[in-house]
């Protein structure tokens, strides 16, 4: 099957770019929680980033352990609008432990809000949020990333673990999908 009206998608960053940016996030990571944290992923979109990002953090000297989640919004359109709900939990157990989420885009923030309110009601130690793209314009809910890739305009955007209708997760770059 084919992608649908395949659209016409604008580079915004190379995997290059991508790759040096996750270095860097990794570093920064390193210096503000301790070694052993858990690394959260929230699939789908999350695991492409969060893959590099587990090696990242190793060679900046860090051990992290990795659990998944998969989180879907309930709403209209193709804003998520909605109710979060958890379709497949996590594995580990959280309590006493330092949680880094993982996803790739915060949107109107309501995913990973949820996520992290979720964590701590399990007895999470502390909980950071580390975002590949933050498109800040779409904020619906007071929650900030403490980690951040790229700030991205209000477009959207595909690629690197991103899809637009299931499709494109597997691009190695990450570009703007052209409406016009
Ligand atoms: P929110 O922050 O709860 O609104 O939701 C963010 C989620 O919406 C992300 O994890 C993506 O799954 C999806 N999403 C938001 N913007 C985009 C986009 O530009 N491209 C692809 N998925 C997006
Ligand atoms: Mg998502």
């Amino acid at each position: 099957m084919a992608p649908p009206d395949t659209p016409r998608i604008e580079p915004l960053f190379s995997a290059d770019e991508i790759a040096a940016r996750v270095d860097g996030l990794a570093g920064e990571i390193a210096r503000a929680m301790p070694g052993d944290v858990l690394v959260v992923a929230i699939l789908k979109g999350g695991f492409v980033f969060a893959a590099d990002l587990i090696r990242a953090l190793n060679r900046a000297g860090m051990r992290p352990q990795v659990d998944f989640m998969t989180l879907v919004s309930y709403g209209a359109g193709t804003e998520s609008a909605g109710k979060i709900t958890v379709a497949r939990d996590l594995s580990d157990d959280v309590r006493g432990r330092d949680v880094l989420l993982v996803d790739d885009i915060l949107e109107s923030g309501r995913t990973v809000h949820a996520a992290r309110q979720m964590l701590l009601e399990r007895g999470a130690n502390s909980v950071k949020i580390c975002m590949l793209l933050d498109k800040p314009g779409k904020r619906k809910v007071a929650c900030d990333a403490d980690f951040c890739g790229f700030v991205v305009a209000d477009r959207f955007v595909v690629g690197y673990g991103l899809d637009y209708a299931h499709y494109y997760r597997d691009l190695p770059y990450i570009g703007a999908v052209e409406t016009d």
